[in-house]
């Protein structure tokens, strides 16, 4: 495995890997502090591409003011261990002023999907995201791009990005890794106390507790899966809500509150912003509602 730290030798290293005849490139963008999530990435990279490029960078562009840019975990041995095991050909952790040598006056900005949801809360944030990323695509050229579900409007707003400026790489997504207990794995789980990570479950439970409701009929509307997931999360005193909402997927468009769920014709997305603390975790699912039978 490679550790490479400058855009130059990142491009040197995949030359000799392209004149070695290893195939596709298969690209895998973190922020580091990697877990079980950034590692099956790495295998779905794997799998379908000859050499496997990493890059490890805490992006200053997608964090806002006051948000935890400096205080984000790091940890690049531990990091670098993992990329090893994982099968990492090249790992890219360029500085900051490797990727921002100058104020940047050129950006990256997908419209309306990042209006809503994490784009609502943290203004700013995908533009930053679009913009490295596309930094990245035209540092690394790879043929796959691997990004987890678990940042479901990222992938929606990256695909649509590659779409409408015919960037030539395809995105693979890949399901959420989590606990065995239920709780997205994510590198912010670590500011977590060991309360404010008992209650954090209720995401996840949430979240499925509606997919039940939905299945066994006992919810059918938006606006009745909206208020079922509302009012599980509220049975966490700790938990303080930012978004909770059911919008089409890749879409991301309003639902009719009144209508049935399965009305929407395609994909939607429960999507959750909860705050514990000062720690702000994110959880989705994305499915297709069916009519429910259960109900006479
Ligand atoms: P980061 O938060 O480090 O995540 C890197 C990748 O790992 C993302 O595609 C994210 O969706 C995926 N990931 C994180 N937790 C996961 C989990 N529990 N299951 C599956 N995949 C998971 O996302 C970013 O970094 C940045 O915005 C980045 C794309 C690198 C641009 O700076």
């Amino acid at each position: 495995m490679r550790v490479v730290r400058t855009i130059a030798q990142m491009r040197e290293a995949l030359e000799y890997m392209r004149q070695g005849g290893h195939g596709p490139v298969g690209f895998v963008p973190t922020m580091g502090y990697l877990h079980e999530g950034h590692a099956s990435l790495l295998r779905a990279a794997g799998e379908k591409s000859g050499t496997v490029v990493m890059s490890i960078f805490v992006n200053p562009l997608q964090f806002g003011p006051n948000e935890d840019f400096a205080s984000y975990p790091r940890d690049e041995q531990r990091d670098l261990a993992l990329a090893e095991r994982e099968g990492a050909d090249i790992v890219f952790i360029p500085s900051v002023e490797e990727m921002y040598p100058q104020p940047i006056r050129t950006g990256v900005s997908v419209s309306s999907l990042t209006t809503q949801l994490c784009g609502a809360s943290r203004p700013g944030h995908f533009d930053g995201v679009t913009t490295v990323v596309s930094k990245l695509f035209n540092i690394v050229q790879p043929d796959y791009a691997f990004f987890g579900l678990k940042d479901a409007q990222q992938v929606a707003v990256l695909r649509r990005m590659v779409a409408d400026l015919n960037m030539n790489v395809e995105i693979i997504a890949c399901p959420i890794v989590r606990e065995e207990d239920g709780l997205a794995l994510s590198s912010r789980n670590v500011y977590l106390s060991a309360e404010e990570r008992r209650q954090a479950l209720v995401l996840s439970r949430s979240l499925r507790e509606v997919r039940q409701a939905l299945e066994d009929g006992k919810v059918r509307t938006v606006n009745e899966a909206r208020e079922l997931l509302v009012s599980v999360i509220a049975e966490s005193p700790l938990a303080v809500i930012d978004y909770a909402e059911i919008l089409t997927f890749p879409d991301l468009e309003s639902l009719e509150g009144g209508s049935k769920l399965s009305a929407a014709g395609g994909e939607v997305i429960m999507a959750l912003a909860v705050k514990f603390g000062r720690t702000r975790l994110i959880d989705n699912n994305v499915f297709i509602p069916k009519e429910a039978h259960a109900l006479v």
